[in-house]
């Protein structure tokens, strides 16, 4: 996925599946994450907003007019032609450090049966050296388990370049009631075997309580979060095209059985995050 013409350097990651970037709705609801946290922070300059993953910048490309102080960096492996800052890594955040479908797309190992799955160019799996740890024994007991330690080291990594803000990391997921091996392949829109020839993205959900756990952080529902940011989908009768518009995306961003349960592992650093709790 990431080799010199691995799927992600090679492909824009919106023209295969869809997310919330895709959704115009969803910069809006992060502008007034962003502002209410600008605003607990006493309005720094810079406040940064950091995306990490960024894909081609679509997210922060939908943040025009902010505040001058604001300080928009994209951090993303592939390149990208954007009118603000753009890293090949997480450098030091005051302010929203904000990760969209990120933590699925770190690879990780799996162990079944207590080995390590090992898997050709053309996805054939074998069996591999034995396999124990921590993280198995607690998270993953048992069958075929995707091993987020991963994740978490990840996730933790991110939270640690921020000297004061939150870190949002907005991911599908499952915790310990719902564990259940997910690895796959998506390529043009479809659901595609997971082979790992760069010829498709690979992904795997998340285990969001190791990662919540790892750093403390709060785990709450997109449809939790977007609902506490003023996102709704309730309109009042005889309604203009703009706003029938806007309703429709409020729907899509907050059904529980799509977009609107996702996880939110939610940071704070330094600063009470009131202002993000359902
Ligand atoms: C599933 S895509 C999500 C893109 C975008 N955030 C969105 O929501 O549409 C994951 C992105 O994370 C990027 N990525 C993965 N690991 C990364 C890392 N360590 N540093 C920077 N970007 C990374 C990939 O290149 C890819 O563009």
């Amino acid at each position: 996925m990431y080799g010199a013409d691995g799927f992600f350097l090679r492909e824009n990651p919106l023209l295969h599946f869809r997310t919330n970037v895709a959704v115009p709705l969803f910069a809006t609801a992060v502008r007034r994450m962003a502002t209410r946290l600008d605003s607990a922070l006493g309005f720094p300059d810079p406040f940064d907003v950091v995306d990490l993953g960024a894909g081609r910048g679509e997210l922060l490309s939908a943040l025009t007019d902010v505040p001058p102080r604001w300080r928009l960096t994209g951090v993303e492996l592939a390149d990208a032609d954007v009118p603000y800052r753009w890293l090949e890594t997480v450098p030091v955040v005051q302010g929203l450090l904000l990760a969209n479908e990120w933590l699925d797309a770190i690879p990780l190992d799996v162990v079944e049966d207590g080995r390590l799955v090992l898997v050709s160019q053309d996805g054939a799996e074998s069996r591999g050296a034995a396999h124990t740890s921590e993280w198995v024994s607690r998270w993953w007991p048992s069958g075929r388990a995707e091993i987020g330690s991963s994740r978490d080291l990840a996730w933790a990594a991110a939270v640690a370049r921020v000297t004061r803000g939150a870190v949002v990391a907005i991911d599908y997921g499952h915790t310990v009631t719902s564990r259940r091996p997910t690895l796959t392949g998506y390529r043009d829109g479809r659901q595609v075997r997971a082979v790992p020839d760069g010829s498709c993205d690979l992904t795997a959900h998340v285990a969001l309580d190791a990662c919540a756990a790892a750093t403390g952080a709060q785990l709450i529902t997109q449809r939790e979060a977007l609902l506490s940011l003023g996102i709704t989908a309730t309109l009042p009768p005889h309604v203009d095209a703009a706003t029938l518009e806007r309703g429709s995306q409020a729907r899509e961003l907050l059904d529980p059985e799509g977009l609107g349960g996702f996880g939110w592992l939610v940071q704070p650093v330094g600063v009470d995050v009131g202002w993000m709790n359902p």
